[in-house]
């Protein structure tokens, strides 16, 4: 029960890296709030926790947008009273689904760039941005962001996506420092190629996954290896930690 009696607000709870995190985290003790925007999924992964017989709440939330975030976090406040855990997780990523291509510079129109920022960076920023002062006057406070090995590394292919990524890692340091004083603590993980929704259409391709499958460990990794870490994060496990930029990629970040 590493996380008892903690209240956790999992951004993108509803798929893949989110999901696996609510059920660990649930299952460790956290009232886990599963902020989703994708109502279906969200609504599923609530009902899975507590069939299992662990807390979840689901509210249906579109982390790029200021006031649906305020109200998030206003009906987290009046169930629960105070905010222990902001896994600021949800992204729009590389699924050929997606509404924005990804693509390079020269082939990324301004409303894309503006859009794949204006919820992967944004989405972070506001989240915490109206929940650090919940845990300014709590005196604590953990934060993980999820940015990716796109964010670290001159991956092609995705350059908005990738500079979303980027400002993830320098806010997750910035705000370290600067809310440290206030006992809380900011870290952040880069996944490397991790088999969820997001990705599994390119993983359909053959040679695509031969690609991703050739980092040291030698095959893509699961969405619980993504929970793993990022309840090590939010647990006291990893109290003297903070600012930490952490692949979690098999390898990947080390050739
Ligand atoms: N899968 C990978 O290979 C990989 C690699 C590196 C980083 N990541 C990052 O990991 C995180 C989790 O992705 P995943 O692999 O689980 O993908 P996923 O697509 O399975 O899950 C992402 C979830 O975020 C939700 N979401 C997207 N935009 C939202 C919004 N505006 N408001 C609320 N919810 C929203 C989606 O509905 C979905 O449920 C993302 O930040 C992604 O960029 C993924």
């Amino acid at each position: 029960m590493r996380l008892e009696n903690k209240v956790a607000i999992i951004t993108g709870a509803g798929s893949g890296q989110g999901r696996a995190s609510a059920k660990l985290f649930a299952k460790e003790g956290a009232k886990v709030i599963i902020a989703e925007w994708n109502e279906e999924n969200g609504k599923k992964v609530e009902q899975e926790i507590n069939d299992a017989g662990y807390e979840a709440l689901f509210i249906r939330t579109n982390i790029a947008e200021e006031e649906n975030v305020l109200e998030l976090v206003n009906e987290v406040m009046d169930r629960y009273g105070k905010i222990d855990i902001l896994f600021n997780n949800a992204a729009i990523g590389f699924s050929a689904r997606s509404k924005y291509k990804m693509a390079p510079l020269l082939e990324t129109p301004l409303e894309d760039w503006n859009n794949i920022l204006g919820i992967n960076l944004n989405g972070t920023y506001l989240m915490s941005k109206h929940i650090l002062p919940i845990m300014i006057n709590q005196k604590s406070g953990n934060v993980v962001n999820n940015s990716s090995l796109n964010g670290l590394l001159g991956v092609t292919g995705a350059d908005a996506y990738s500079a979303a990524k980027g400002g993830i890692i320098a806010l997750t340091r910035v705000m370290a420092v600067d809310y440290g004083k206030y006992n809380i603590r900011v870290n952040c993980i880069c996944p490397g190629a991790i088999d969820t929704p997001m990705i599994s259409e390119v993983l359909d391709d053959p040679e695509i996954a031969k690609n991703y499958e050739a980092g040291p460990l030698g095959r893509v990794g699961k969405p619980e290896e993504i929970a793993n870490a990022a309840l090590f994060l939010s647990s006291d496990e990893s109290s003297y930690i903070t600012g930490l930029i952490m692949p979690v990629d098999g390898g990947w970040s080390a050739i």
